[in-house]
């Protein structure tokens, strides 16, 4: 019987060959905003790795709205060629299918790299003002964000729209605009985050407007055959916060505007949330997206079993299967799920050699 993670999938122009996806994951590696040759060995090893689906990391649009100094970015011309640099290495080599990640981390910005502590960084201690809806800090010591005015919110939308003017330039086969984890898009979505009086904060018509505003302006400048999809939290997991009821209204809003996917995590914006981890304990997400709003989507976190990404795809709970962790300490997780699923899937033929039963 044939798999169902490793039949092809297809959005807009765009077709995948199997439903393994790379998570995006941030490496902290970047110098000024432009990936380097960490990035080569890291995403190009991924290229080959089986996985059909490889999503360059979280990007961010302004330097504002980097996480740490080594974070990736895309406001300039020589960060647009580092990053056309790795794709032209990834796809000489490899057989995957390759999205960009952009994002904006507003009250998440100026800390240390998790390998160096994940520390806040004051501006007196070198880092910078972060911005945010609301001027409420994130609760682990970094400073209170500023509050974004409105004209500075409208900027915000065209950076957001002139980076990815730039990835298509690059020629990625995707975009997922990054709306989880506690970052920009999300804060404007929380009613714990964003506590704005205006026409951003409030309602949910009010707090859904500027990641709305943002995919809307993005859609525009993008190639109409190409797909864009939003990674969004489907719940904080906190009382009172923003829950996967809200969530289903945004993918049908969303969905509205084209938007091809919806990547289903959670939680990431608050330490002291309470999250039920277990394997697969997102995918109910991506099951209720799917379902209530007829959009494809991904389901990712603790999914590492081969028969368990078996399961939810031939079972219709998701359309991909994002692995973050599990790629990571496998890269050939992909290879070894073919080989267990009955599939044979292209690897470089350097490599043909040791395949099992070759
Ligand atoms: C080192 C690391 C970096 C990450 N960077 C990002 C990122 O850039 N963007 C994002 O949306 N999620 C990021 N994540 C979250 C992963 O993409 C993924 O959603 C999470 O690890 C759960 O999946 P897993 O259990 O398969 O690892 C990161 C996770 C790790 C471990």
């Amino acid at each position: 019987m044939k798999s169902s993670l490793f039949s092809p999938f297809s959005m807009r122009g765009l077709t995948i060959d199997n439903r393994i996806m790379l998570s995006p994951l941030c490496q902290y590696s970047s110098v000024d905003g432009c990936m380097n040759d960490w990035q080569m060995t890291h995403l190009g090893m991924y290229a080959m790795s089986g996985a059909s689906f490889v999503c360059f990391e979280m990007t961010d649009v302004e330097p504002a709205g980097r996480i740490t100094y080594g974070c990736s970015g895309l406001w300039n011309d020589e960060q647009e060629a580092a990053l056309a640099r790795v794709l032209a290495h990834c796809r000489k080599y490899g057989q995957a299918k390759y999205a960009l990640q952009i994002a904006h981390a507003g009250r998440r910005a100026s800390k240390k790299a998790p390998f160096e502590g994940s520390k806040p960084m004051s501006v007196a201690q070198g880092g910078w003002q972060a911005v945010a809806p609301s001027a409420i800090p994130e609760g682990d010591g970094s400073d209170a964000p500023h509050a974004l005015t409105i004209p500075e919110i409208k900027s915000l939308v065209e950076k957001f729209a002139a980076a990815t003017k730039r990835a298509a330039r690059v020629g990625f086969d995707a975009i997922e605009l990054h709306g989880a984890h506690g970052y920009l898009l999300h804060q404007f979505l929380s009613p714990l985050s964003n506590q704005r009086t205006d026409e951003y904060g409030g309602s949910l018509a009010n707090r859904m407007r500027f990641p709305l505003e943002v995919f809307a302006a993005m859609r525009a400048v993008w190639p109409a055959d190409k797909p864009l999809g939003v990674r969004i939290s489907c719940t904080e997991w906190m009382p009172g916060g923003w829950d996967i009821d809200e969530a289903v209204v945004l993918s049908h809003e969303l969905k509205k505007l084209g938007c091809d996917w919806i990547d289903a995590s959670s939680g990431a914006g608050f330490k002291q949330a309470k999250i039920p981890y277990a394997p697969g304990y997102q995918v109910p997400f991506a099951e209720r997206i799917k379902k209530e709003v007829g959009i494809a989507t991904i389901a990712v976190g603790l999914i590492t079993e081969f028969d368990h990404a078996e399961k939810i795809v031939a079972s219709g709970q998701a359309d991909i299967i994002a692995l973050g962790r599990g790629l990571m300490w496998n890269p050939r997780w992909g290879w070894h799920a073919a080989k267990a699923l009955g599939e044979t899937l292209d690897i470089p033929p350097q490599y043909l050699r040791v395949r099992p039963g070759a």
